[in-house]
């Protein structure tokens, strides 16, 4: 996940490839919570991992469900069996309305009948998103809820240690028009009470009637066949009662697919690659926002279909404008906002009133971003129209996110712009919400054209400090990072290891030094979590050592080394960007990357942090050896005849001689956004 204040997307060229989608969030919560109330146990495979389930899951485990990761999205659940096990608790819901609004319904029903007392709350924000249909309506039953803050808003308190008798007789009434989550709620916990026929009545027209379908379909799933007349009543069958399906499997979701199938409407594939694979969501799926690809294909997506999979290819190019109803599909008609940006003509999306009262008014912050980048908007109490930038009319701008997951993914699509302008997404780690790993899903199929990776070099001598520099504005940025002598460490310890001599007069013969050249083309090298590996060797250790250091400068000399490791490096610059260090970065490996630094420190300071971080590790060393070693060392990368350690002639000098570390990163943090045109 990326946690950086902002992530910045560089014009993206193509994008094909396989992408494997997180599950969905209404169905994970909807089965953890069947999987909880059930008899039995139940394995659910593929669930989404976010902040909304992992709410949902700390809940389960607070009253008394035995919640076991099995590796993987793969949870093992043992139900409660509509037993109340643990009959007081303290539940925080976090943001999430898909645990807090079943829950509520379903431990209200369950401390009716079992006894118990529990509170409820969440973030500032959840208790400002309203309870009240629910809460009226689990009060008319009996059940013992109230508020503890402001009526109609949680926080909540359910019940009150005794058991208290249901009404069940008299049809249920629920308000349908303000959330559908309130009757979802109801249709989720009836069951655990259902003796006789139990009637649900939805007063006003009911919203959102494919996320009740998703309901049925799983209630089903777990053994109970709701009757559902149109939709103003649905009846729960007496004697219902949840079984567990054994295994589930989570469909990935719909709506997260819409950006992938935008994807593979709006960017062309790479040579001989063709269109965007999703696993996880087919055409047959039971999410509503499934019906995103109709419209997709209404503006010229090509898409192909079958169980558990969608296939898309640029249809009709330019995309065809489009106006619709998407009444139906409220969360991904937000990415057919960001594909008009690619049609021909003015796109209109109407009946989205519910736009304004989700995570922010997306009517009003689809239209502020779309702008920015230059497309035409106009909006309506309940609609929004989008005409694209003019040919040569996008700019290049800083996508506002409101903590709203979709606005980030969806604007995420703008990078793919003919006019090459880049994209800032702003608080970029909002996409946790549904998607944590969002963008590097993106990048795990989208390319930029070969130079528009952002490359920061950060050149210097040994000890400069170059490597925490790189590290942290790495960090900062959310880019890769190239240790790149680390490279030159792998290539002196394959030779130490392989008894070969790093004499200088050695070095310099050529049957010698083509003998060192070979084991570099040859190193298997991996790095991952913090750990350097040399074959099935994890050599961590090893390259940090002293030693490795000079050996690395022994064979640094070698140009047919250098030549060995020249694509290996470059290989490092992938998307979002890269900050590379080493000696050659911006005049060899990198020559035209956008921002150089020649990062230095007197000798003096260079030894004395050497010397610090020796002890630090606890290592002996002598501080005057350590400043004639590193005096030795920068005369050979300085004189040596290849690539020889020199500030690239468009370098910026930084002596972080009397700076800390945090102010040499906000140096060149600032002078790389100088450089941005945000
Ligand atoms: O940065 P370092 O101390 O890990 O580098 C070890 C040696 O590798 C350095 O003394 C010279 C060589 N090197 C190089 O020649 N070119 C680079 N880009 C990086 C390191």
């Amino acid at each position: 996940m990326f946690n950086t204040a902002f992530l910045d997307l560089p014009p993206l060229a193509h994008a094909s490839g396989e992408v494997t989608l997180p599950g969905s969030k209404s169905i994970s919560n909807r089965v953890l919570l069947l999987a909880a109330l059930c008899d039995g146990a139940t394995t659910v495979h593929d669930l989404l991992d976010s902040d909304d389930t992992r709410v949902m899951l700390m809940g389960l485990k607070q009253l008394g469900c035995t919640v076991t990761p099995l590796g993987g999205n793969t949870w093992h659940i043992t139900g409660l069996a509509a037993k109340l096990p643990v009959k007081q608790a303290d539940l925080f819901m976090g943001n999430a309305g898909t645990a807090m609004r079943p829950l509520t319904a379903a431990l209200s029903l369950l401390t009716a009948v079992h006894g118990g007392a529990f509170a409820l709350s969440g973030v500032p924000r959840m208790h400002e998103r309203p309870i009240g249909d629910l809460v009226d309506a689990l009060q008319q039953l009996g059940c013992p809820v109230s508020y503890t803050g402001q009526a109609g808003y949680p926080p909540l308190h359910i019940g009150n240690g005794q058991p208290s008798a249901l009404n069940l007789s008299e049809p249920i009434r629920v308000r349908g028009d303000v959330s559908s989550q309130f009757l979802t709620a109801l249709l989720l916990a009836l069951p655990l009470v259902a003796k006789h026929d139990i009637h649900i009545d939805v007063v006003g027209e009911l919203i959102s009637k494919p996320y009740i379908d998703i309901t049925l379909n799983l209630l089903a799933r777990f053994g109970v066949t709701v009757q559902r007349d149109g939709w103003q009543r649905f009846t729960i069958p007496a004697g219902s009662a949840y079984r567990s399906p054994g295994d589930i499997h989570v469909e990935a979701d719909a709506s997260s697919a819409s950006y992938f199938i935008a994807l593979g409407a709006i960017a062309s594939s790479a040579g001989g690659q063709n269109g965007i694979k999703i696993q996880g969501v087919g055409a047959d799926s039971i999410q509503g926002d499934i019906r995103f690809a109709e419209a997709a294909s209404l503006m010229g997506a090509h898409i192909t279909s079958g169980p558990n999979w969608l296939h898309i290819t640029r249809g009709i190019w330019p995309l065809k404008a489009i106006t619709l109803d998407c009444n139906h599909i409220p969360d991904a008609a937000m990415t057919l906002a960001v594909m008009a940006l690619y049609a021909e003509g003015t796109t209109t999306l109407t009946n989205i009133a519910s736009w304004r009262v989700k995570e922010t008014d997306r009517i009003a912050a689809m239209a502020c971003e779309l702008r920015k980048l230059g497309a035409t908007v106009e909006e309506g109490p309940d609609w929004i129209s989008v005409a694209p930038p003019a040919p040569g009319g996008w700019k290049p701008a800083s996508i506002h996110t409101y903590d709203d997951h979709r606005v980030a993914m969806c604007f995420s699509l703008a990078a793919f712009n003919a006019d090459g302008v880049p994209v800032r997404i702003e608080d970029p780690k909002c996409v946790a919400k549904t998607f944590p790993d969002y963008f590097e899903c993106l990048f795990s199929v989208a390319d930029a054209a070969p130079g528009n990776v952002p490359v920061i070099c950060i050149d210097g001598p040994t000890a400069s400090g170059k490597g925490t520099l790189a590290t942290e504005v790495a960090a900062r940025l959310g880019y890769h990072v190239l240790d790149s002598g680390v490279l030159y460490r792998l290539v002196g310890l394959s030779a130490q290891r392989a008894g070969l001599s790093l004499l200088t007069e050695d070095v310099a013969r050529p049957e010698h030094a083509g003998r060192i050249t070979a084991l570099a083309s040859a190193m298997e090298v991996r790095f991952g979590e913090g750990r350097v590996w040399l074959g099935a060797d994890d050599v961590t250790d090893a390259v940090r050592a002293e030693s490795a250091g000079m050996a690395a400068s022994a064979v640094s000399a070698i140009p047919g080394v250098r030549t060995a490791l020249l694509d290996l490096q470059q290989r490092f610059r992938q998307l979002p960007g890269l900050v590379a260090d080493g000696r050659d970065m911006g005049t060899v490996i990198f020559p035209s990357a956008p921002l150089k630094v020649f990062l230095t420190a007197s000798a003096e300071t260079r030894a004395q942090r050497r010397f610090s971080q020796l002890l630090g590790r606890g290592q002996p060393a002598i501080i005057e050896e350590l400043l004639r070693a590193l005096k030795a060392r920068d005369a050979q990368d300085m004189s040596r005849q290849h690539a020889p350690l020199k500030p690239a002639e468009d370098a910026l000098l930084l002596d972080n001689s009397t700076q800390t570390i945090d102010e040499s990163v906000a140096q060149v943090l600032t002078w790389w956004q100088s450089k941005q045109p945000f």
